[in-house]
C-alpha cells in the first residue's frame, strides 16, 4: 500500500512531541504496522515560531479545516483542543471528506463523541482517541478491546495529571496552589484554560468517555457530579495526613441498583492504599471486570512525550487497518439510558 499520509493540526506541547516521536521511531512503528507512514502537512496559527522540530518540506496550513479537506492527507491528527471552533470544525470536515481522525481532545469527545462516532462509521473511517483519556496510559484500548469480554461494574481513578501534580507538591513541599499550577502550566500539563483542570471538568470529560466504553452508554458529561480542587488548602492536606489519608481528585463511574453513578470530587484515600501512592503527573485507572477481576493501569497522565506515545499508537492502528468501532460497538446500539445518579454515596 502507499504510505499513510498524516496531517498534524496543532504543534504545541503534544503536536511537537508527536513530530519528534515520529522522527525518532516512525519507521520502526510503520514496520510493525506493515505500512509506511509519513507526515505530509502540518497546521498551527504561527508559521514563523521556532518549535524546535524539523518541519522541512512539509506543507503548511494555518487553517485546520483547509488541511482537513486537503488531498495531501489520509489521516487528520487533531491536537488543537477545545470543544468547538477550529477543533470541532476541522474534525467534522476531515470525517466528511473521508479522512481518518486521531485526536487527543477529550472536551470535544465528551460533547460531540457519539455524533462524531456516527459520522465516522457512516464515512467508514477511524476515529481514534487513546490520548484523550489519561495521557500515556492505554486505557481506551484496554476497556474497548482487551476487556470487551467482561461485564464491567466500576471504573475509577486519578484522571488529571495537573491536579495530581498540584496536590502532590502541596503535600510534599508545602508549595502554594498557585505556584504548583504555574509549574504544571510551564511543564505543558495544564489545559489552555487551566480552570478545566482544577475545577474538575477535564476529569469529567475523561470519565464520560470511560463510562461510555465501560457500560455501553452514550457519552454524557452533563450527568456527572463535579467538584474540583480549588478549595483544597495546605491545611486540609495536613489534616488529612494526620488522620492517615491523602487527598486525591478521583473520577468514579459505577453500576448501582438505580443506574450508573458518575462523580468527580476530591477524596480522602488511606495512605496504605495503592492509589494514595500515585504521585505527581502520574494517573491511575482501575477497572472491575466480572471475569478478569480488578485491572489497574498506572502511568504518566499528561505531558508531550507521554501523550504522543498514545497518539502514535492510534496512528499505528490506522496504518494496520484496524476496524474496531469508535465507542466499542456501533454508535446506534449505545444505550440511551445515560441519566447517571448524582449521589455521593
Ligand atoms: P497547546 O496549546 O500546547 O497547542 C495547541 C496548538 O494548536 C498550537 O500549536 C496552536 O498554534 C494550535 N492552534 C490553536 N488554535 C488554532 C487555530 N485556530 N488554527 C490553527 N492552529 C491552532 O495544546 P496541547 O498540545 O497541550 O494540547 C493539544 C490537545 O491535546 C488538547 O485537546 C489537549 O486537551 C490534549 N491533551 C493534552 C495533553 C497535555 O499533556 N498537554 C495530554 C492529553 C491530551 P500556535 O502554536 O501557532 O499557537
Ligand atoms: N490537562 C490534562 C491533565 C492533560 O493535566 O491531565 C492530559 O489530558
Amino acid at each position: 500500500a502507499n504510505a499513510l499520509r498524516l496531517g498534524i493540526a496543532g504543534l504545541g506541547t503534544v503536536g511537537a512531541s508527536v513530530v519528534n516521536l515520529l522522527a525518532k521511531h516512525g519507521d520502526a512503528m510503520a514496520r510493525k504496522a506493515g505500512r509506511a507512514v509519513t507526515i505530509s502537512a502540518v497546521c498551527a496559527r504561527d508559521p514563523n515560531r521556532d518549535r524546535g522540530i524539523d518541519l522541512t518540506g512539509l506543507s503548511w496550513f494555518t487553517d485546520p479545516v483547509e488541511m482537513a479537506k486537503s488531498d495531501e492527507i489520509d489521516v487528520f491528527v487533531e491536537l488543537i483542543g477545545g470543544d468547538n471552533g477550529p477543533a470541532e470544525n476541522s474534525v467534522r470536515a476531515a470525517l466528511a471528506a473521508g479522512k481518518h481522525v486521531v485526536t487527543a481532545n477529550k472536551a470535544l469527545l465528551a460533547k460531540h463523541g457519539v455524533e462524531l462516532a456516527q459520522i465516522a462509521e457512516a464515512s467508514k473511517v477511524s476515529l481514534n482517541y487513546e490520548a484523550a483519556v489519561a495521557g500515556g496510559i492505554p486505557i481506551v484500548k484496554t476497556l474497548r478491546e482487551s476487556m470487551s469480554g467482561n461485564d464491567v461494574s466500576r471504573v475509577y481513578g486519578i484522571l488529571n495529571g495537573t491536579c495530581n501534580y498540584i496536590l502532590t507538591r502541596m503535600e510534599a513541599e508545602g508549595i502554594s496552589f498557585e505556584d504548583c499550577l504555574a509549574d504544571a502550566q510551564r511543564l505543558g500539563y495544564a489545559e489552555a484554560d487551566p480552570t478545566f483542570d482544577i475545577e474538575g471538568n477535564d476529569t469529567a470529560h475523561k470519565l464520560a468517555i470511560l463510562t461510555s466504553l465501560a457500560f455501553g452508554t452514550k457519552i454524557s458529561a452533563d450527568d456527572i457530579y463535579m467538584e474540583g480542587i480549588t478549595s483544597i488548602t495546605t491545611a486540609d492536606i495536613q489534616a488529612a495526613d494526620e488522620l492517615g489519608y491523602r487527598i486525591k481528585l478521583l473520577g468514579v463511574a459505577q453500576r448501582t441498583d438505580t443506574g450508573i453513578e458518575q462523580r468527580v470530587h476530591p477524596t480522602m484515600v488511606p495512605k496504605s492504599s495503592a492509589i494514595a501512592r500515585i504521585d505527581g503527573v502520574l494517573n491511575a485507572v482501575a477497572v472491575d471486570g466480572d471475569f478478569v477481576g480488578e485491572v489497574v493501569l498506572v502511568g504518566p497522565g499528561a505531558g508531550g512525550n507521554a501523550t504522543a506515545s498514545s497518539v502514535v499508537a492510534d496512528i499505528a492502528d490506522v496504518a494496520r487497518g484496524d476496524q474496531t468501532p469508535v465507542l466499542g460497538m456501533p454508535a446506534a446500539d449505545l444505550d440511551d439510558y445515560t441519566r447517571a445518579r448524582m449521589r455521593l454515596h
